[in-house]
């Protein structure tokens, strides 16, 4: 299946957790600030990430979105994730995410997740990446 993880991250955190999932979906890990709307076509499978930045996915995972026009996604399944700090209200980037990518018309596939880190650099939470290799893991149960 022609896999795209999209991620933004600006301290690496989100990035080595759409690499591990790429990894595990045997698919491209592209950030965000790299790609044109060219780069989704083709793909059967589309999953996106993001930082939570004061309770929303960042800018430019916004801006990603808002340029896909509606229905372009149609046929195409998706997921989403996002990390996070272990606050009281961290928001939810990933819904968020989810939500938007059902609207341009893909397919749902699982339930968004989040992923912690320590502090706002960083690092992430020990077992985190297991964490994303499994949820990884179990979309691709999914699409056979
Ligand atoms: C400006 C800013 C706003 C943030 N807002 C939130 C927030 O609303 N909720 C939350 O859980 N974490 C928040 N964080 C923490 C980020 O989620 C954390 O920095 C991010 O997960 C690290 O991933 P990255 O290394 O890929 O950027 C914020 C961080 C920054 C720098």
């Amino acid at each position: 299946m022609k896999t795209l993880v999209v991620y933004d991250s600006n301290f690496g955190n989100t990035k080595k957790i759409a690499e591990a999932i790429a990894e595990t979906l045997k698919a491209r890990a592209i950030s965000v600030k790299e790609i044109t709307i060219d780069s989704i076509k083709g793909i059967e499978l589309l999953i996106v990430g993001s930082p939570i930045n004061a309770w929303r996915p960042t800018t430019k995972i916004k801006d990603f979105l808002d340029a896909i026009t509606p229905g372009k996604l149609s046929g195409i399944k998706a997921a989403a994730f996002d990390t996070r700090v272990k606050i009281f209200i961290s928001g939810n980037a990933a819904k968020k995410i989810s939500k938007a990518l059902g609207e341009k018309g893909a397919a749902i596939i699982s339930d968004s997740i989040g992923f912690y880190v320590k502090d706002n650099e960083g690092p992430l939470l020990d077992g985190e990446i297991t964490k994303a290799q499994q949820w990884a893991a179990d979309i691709l149960q999914k699409t056979k």
